[in-house]
């Protein structure tokens, strides 16, 4: 029995319904609607991946990737190609919006205090999409073979080498070779279009999944008990309409972004002549920084060893209070927020300068270097830490907002610290 135009227009109604179910519960907490909850950043995330993937299949048309032919293909892609140069722009800029994206919605996800039981093992998968974002981002760079990527690969690479013991090791295993080149495009590329998408795609679904399988964590104010009645809509249509505006807005931005503004090429790369300055890709530049003021061991491998495994461990430690949902968990957790972003961003640019002006090696030339320039420096910027939140733990902030504050400390240095590196000119000096 044949159906009709209009049994077939129900049956596929109720078909997307169900995908859209099979993503969303069937109601979702009113408040939980409220645009500055979310920002809606997990939902652009997703969006930007699938812009990466519909784009990057398309370069795949045209891209070669051999250093004889990678970057003239970049050049016949944008200069031949009926909407060549647009579709790298769009690539370009939305793997970079991509990872400020990540980076705001694990904060978001950080401040609501959204993390804790039972969220923690789904706060692993997110950290792994970051490590996978920035994988794709950094494998990408290298691709179009220009001045910029090649320097800024080989800069990369290079941190790898100051891990103790298997750094030299590890780096030559990523190289495919001493230094960048043909090896070292084919490894990147097929990391890039095969393993790190597939990768992606698969922890991003057990990702969403889990945010509902968890149950989202549900918005309160600063002054509000659990036990309050909750009031519920529809998802359907009241959170997939809101999804689907927003996502247009999104994507008419980042496409009116792309049409303006180009992504950079320089000349094609030449692996005897660095470029001055060459530097990491930005989101690099924190961690190349770290280099200008501490032993390398310190600044590539044990201090951002400790970032990853703080991040790691932060779920698991004992939460005092339930204050899930509820933006940095209490009105003096927000004075301590704002006084640590200015006490962070205070202390980093004052270190710098210590460290522009003064040598610790010099001025303690008894010790070993990795003494006198790295575990010493370390300890005294834990013990003032340690004392910081003594402090803070007096002035009657709970262990848990102690955490919060003396994370956004470090977060506020962290992202000093990348400015600085990004503004570093020739000779890597500061202006
Ligand atoms: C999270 C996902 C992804 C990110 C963050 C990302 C990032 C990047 C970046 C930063 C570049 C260099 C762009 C430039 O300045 O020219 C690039 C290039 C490229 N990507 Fe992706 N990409 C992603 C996914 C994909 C996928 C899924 C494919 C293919 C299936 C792909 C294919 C390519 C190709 C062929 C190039 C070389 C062309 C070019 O450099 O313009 N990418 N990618
Ligand atoms: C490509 C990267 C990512 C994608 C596509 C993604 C996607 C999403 C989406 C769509 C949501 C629900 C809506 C929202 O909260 O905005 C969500 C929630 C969540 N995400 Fe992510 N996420 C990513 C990275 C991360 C990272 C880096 C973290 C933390 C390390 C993280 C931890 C979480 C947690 C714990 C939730 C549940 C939050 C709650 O219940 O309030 N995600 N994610």
């Amino acid at each position: 029995m044949t159906s009709t135009p209009r049994e077939e227009r129900a049956h596929m109604k109720r078909g997307l319904n169900d995908l859209v179910l099979h993503l969303h519960p069937a109601r979702v907490d009113a408040r939980a609607l409220s645009f500055s909850y979310t920002f809606g950043l997990g939902g652009t995330a997703l969006l930007l991946l699938l812009v990466q993937v519909v784009t990057g299949v398309l370069l795949m048309f045209v891209y070669r990737p051999n250093p004889a032919d990678a970057y003239l293909s970049i050049i016949h892609l944008q200069t031949q190609v009926a909407f060549g140069q647009l579709i790298r722009n769009l690539h370009h800029w939305s793997a970079n919006l991509l990872l400020i994206v990540v980076v705001l919605h694990l904060l978001r996800v950080f401040y609501t205090s959204a993390f804790h039981a039972p969220r923690r093992f789904n706060w692993l998968l997110g950290l792994a999409l970051l490590g996978l974002s920035i994988a794709a981002n950094f494998t990408g760079y290298l691709l179009p073979w220009d001045q910029l990527s090649y320097w800024a690969v080989t800069v990369g690479t290079s941190l790898l080498s100051y891990v103790p013991l298997i750094g030299d090791s590890l780096q030559h295993l990523l190289l495919g070779g001493p230094e960048v080149g043909a090896a070292t495009l084919s490894r990147f590329y097929a990391l890039h279009v095969m393993l790190i998408p597939l990768l992606m795609l698969l922890v991003g679904l057990y990702h969403i999944w889990r945010v509902r399988k968890d149950r989202f964590s549900r918005p309160r104010r600063v002054d509000e008990q659990e036990s309050l009645p909750v009031q519920m809509r529809t998802t359907l249509p009241h959170l997939v309409s809101r999804e689907g505006v927003y996502a247009l807005v999104v994507l008419a931005l980042v496409l009116a972004w792309a049409t303006y503004t180009d992504a950079p090429l320089l000349q094609s790369a030449d692996p005897a002549q660095p470029p001055d300055p060459a530097k990491a890709a930005w989101y690099f530049a924190g961690l190349q920084e770290l280099l200008f003021h501490f032993h390398p061991s310190f600044g590539a491998f044990v201090i951002p060893a400790l970032i990853v495994a703080t991040l790691i461990v932060l779920p698991y430690l004992r939460d005092d209070q339930d204050r899930s949902g509820i933006w940095f968990r209490s009105v003096r957790g927000r004075w301590g927020v704002l006084l640590s972003l200015l006490l962070g961003m205070g202390a980093a640019v004052g270190l710098v300068r210590f460290s522009e002006v003064t040598s610790l090696p010099e001025l303690l030339p008894i010790l070993p270097e990795w003494i006198s320039n790295g575990l010493l420096p370390l300890s005294l910027i834990l013990l003032a830490l340690w004392i910081y939140g003594r402090v803070l733990n007096r002035l009657g902030l709970s262990s848990g907002e102690v955490r919060m504050v003396i994370f956004t400390l470090l977060l506020a240095a962290f992202l000093v610290l990348t400015v600085v590196g990004v503004l570093r000119g020739p000779g890597m000096t500061l202006p």
